[in-house]
């Protein structure tokens, strides 16, 4: 793997090779220290975060490493108009890994078509997040021993939820995994998502209410309603609030249930579950470090590479207004097959 872009971009072996060398961290740290000494990253976030930008500083600092970059784009020179192509170019020829966080979906895709370094995405809009997975992965792992079998309610804001489209796409590596999509109608899965699950003959169902489905769940992973992504205010206004975990509703669920959220939580898992054994999202934002970990020994002790040029774009393709490719006007026209679909090879939303 040379960027982690999407969690298809890494294979089941891939994700084995790294969950073991997480555990390996996890148990002996100090054999770490060194692995990557004289390495830099640089973290480049255009959007707000707390766990993901700390955890992964926290990570290249536990592994002999140094960090720097921005967390507020206001102090870069994207301030006065640099395409991303050219921050990519200049940044990549000052770090060794470059990991960044954006609000337009299909970011760091395009930053790896520029950079000489791996790029990691730590979320791209509404579209994906697989460093959160990793988190997530190691969460169930290490607390149930594997993912095989089980069954997953997600729950909350599933058409902007980043963290959620993530975490299906790395299901499909996995068996018998049974998914309960649990969100209002107008915040369901993205088509692309769908599309997703069904060419991969993945079991899913999708329903609005959370407490009839509660006690068949092994994983109930629940998600704020992205605020900052509505265009309409009203929408959100209608949907805020609308699932809200509480002891009371956990009183019919498994005794070994994991209560999951990559959190920042706004109200929607209130605080008097924190208590509750099954509530596991301040363990699991722990280990979301030591994944992170495991993949920064990888990506940044990796030489550098020139890209393959690449054409440029002339007109736009895809007709997502959050895509990349509206506002960095030079990007190719990719495009890939999702299903029976021609889609964007950044955002993945159909074409035409
Ligand atoms: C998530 C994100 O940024 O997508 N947070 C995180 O990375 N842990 C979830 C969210 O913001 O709701």
């Amino acid at each position: 793997m040379r960027h982690l872009i999407d969690f298809g971009d890494m294979t089941r072996e891939e994700w084995d090779e790294l969950y073991r060398r997480c555990s390996d961290i996890l148990d002996r740290p100090e054999a770490y220290l060194d692995a990557c000494k004289g390495k830099v990253s640089a973290s480049l976030f255009y959007e707000p975060s707390t766990r993901t930008n700390f955890s992964f500083q926290t990570a290249m600092l536990r592994l002999g490493g140094s960090v720097f970059g921005f967390a507020d784009p206001k102090s870069s020179s994207v301030a006065k108009g640099e395409t991303l192509k050219d921050t990519i170019k200049m940044v990549s020829g000052y770090a060794d890994v470059i990991v960044m966080r954006t609000p337009w979906e299909g970011a760091a895709k395009a930053a790896s078509l520029y950079s000489d370094v791996p790029v990691v995405n730590a979320g791209d809009g509404g579209h994906m997040h697989p460093t959160q997975t990793m988190a997530d992965l190691t969460t169930i792992t290490r607390l149930r021993g594997g993912v095989d079998g089980l069954s997953v309610g997600l729950c909350g804001d599933l058409k902007n939820g980043r963290t959620v489209h993530s975490f299906i796409k790395a299901m499909e590596k996995f068996r018998d995994v049974k998914f309960f999509l649990i969100s209002p109608r107008e915040l369901a899965v993205p088509e692309y998502m769908r599309a997703f699950m069904r060419e991969r003959g993945m079991w899913f169902t999708e329903v609005t209410g959370l407490e009839p489905v509660i006690p068949q769940l092994d994983v109930l992973y629940m998600t704020r309603i992205q605020k900052e992504r509505f265009i309409d205010p009203l929408e959100y206004e209608r949907n805020k609030g609308i699932y809200i975990l509480t002891r009371r509703k956990l009183e019919r669920a498994k005794d070994k249930l994991l209560v999951m959220h990559p959190l920042p939580r706004v109200d929607e898992i209130s605080v008097d579950v924190d208590d509750d054994p099954r509530a596991v999202y301040f363990k699991q934002a722990r280990f979301g470090m030591f994944a992170r970990m495991a993949l920064l020994a990888d990506l940044a002790n990796q030489p550098r590479r020139e890209p393959e040029p690449v054409e440029i774009g002339r007109g736009r393709v895809c007709r997502n207004p959050r895509c990349i490719t509206a506002t960095e006007g030079y990007l190719p026209p990719l495009v890939k097959r999702i299903g029976e679909a021609d889609c964007c090879a950044f955002c993945d939303a159909p074409l035409g």
